[in-house]
């Protein structure tokens, strides 16, 4: 009796010591689950003025290179952001994109910068929300003949994404290929349109091309047939490449000149851009993320 008595003592100490063990365990394991749930926001940024401004906001910077690309790993208010300074164009944006998914996991993507207006009402200083982004120098040109000459205003607009086939032949990749963009980032970024003071913020229609176009006439060939409210060369090539990862994506884009309204080119809007996506990251950190 008195022996079973300490068997069954020693039973019950083995499993509350093993319960404990297990406790410990699972709450580790918890928490590095946790941790690694912290998925990063990534912030793009072509020009040294349109990325260091926000990287110098960030907490606990930590710098990583890649190629050409820099990465400011940081955070804000505690959660993981990445500012990553891609260079300018498409390729460069392109590769930034997939080689920032493929590092990090980003929980989504914002691409932002400076731009040239294609819609009259919009200023410089002037931001808009990419609703949409647009690759503007994806076209295939009409058929002429040597000593025809060239007539870019019936340039067609070709879908490179529209299949697997060869798109020079494919009737249904003569048409504009739009990259929506995600809802929740849009929502944070309208719920701070506010904090912008020095000009207003719209939703819009973002074109890009490694092209800068100074014809007004074709400025407004894009401006009715693509409905662009701006231009710049990056944030269709963010675009494309985050629906091929299935990372939620956003472009913002201030503008820096408006060659149909005037508007002087002023590379101080690369500053109130960024501070005005600090405003909108802290809102989709608070409301979406954590
Ligand atoms: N056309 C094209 N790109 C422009 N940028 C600013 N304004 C324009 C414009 N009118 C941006 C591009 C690129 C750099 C040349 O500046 O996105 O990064």
């Amino acid at each position: 009796m008195k022996m079973n008595k300490k068997y069954a003592l020693l039973a019950i100490l083995t499993l509350l010591l093993l319960s404990v063990f297990a406790g410990c365990s699972s709450t580790t394991q918890g928490e590095s689950e946790k941790e690694s749930k912290q998925q990063p926001i990534i912030i793009q940024g072509p020009m040294p003025i349109e990325a260091e401004k926000f990287a110098e906001r960030l907490d606990n910077v930590e710098e990583e290179k890649s190629g050409t690309f820099e990465f400011y790993k940081g955070t804000v208010n505690d959660y993981p952001v990445i500012v990553a300074k891609t260079g300018k164009g498409m390729e460069n944006t392109a590769a930034a994109t997939a080689v920032a998914i493929e590092k990090y996991d980003p929980i989504a993507i914002i691409n932002q910068g400076t731009s040239g207006g294609h819609d009259p009402d919009l200023h410089v200083y002037d931001i808009v929300l990419g609703e949409r982004v647009t690759n503007i120098g994806s076209l295939k040109t009409g058929h002429r003949e040597e000593g025809e000459g060239i007539s870019p205003k019936e340039w067609i607009p070709m879908d490179l994404m529209a299949s697997e086939g060869s798109a020079g032949e494919d009737p249904d990749a003569e048409n504009i290929r739009y990259y929506d963009g995600d809802q929740e980032l849009l929502a944070a970024a309208k719920a701070v349109k506010d904090t912008h003071k020095k000009g207003k913020v719209v939703e819009g229609t973002i074109g890009s091309a490694d092209v800068w176009n100074n014809e007004v006439d074709r400025i407004n060939w894009f401006h009715e047939k693509y409905g662009t409210s701006l231009e710049e060369m990056e944030g269709a090539a963010g675009a494309q490449i985050s629906k091929a990862y299935d990372v939620p994506f956003l472009s913002i884009r201030i503008l820096s000149n408006n060659k149909v309204n005037g508007g002087e080119y002023d590379p101080n809007t690369a500053e109130a851009n960024q501070e005005y996506v600090y405003e909108v990251v802290k809102e989709y950190i608070s409301t979406t993320v954590k």
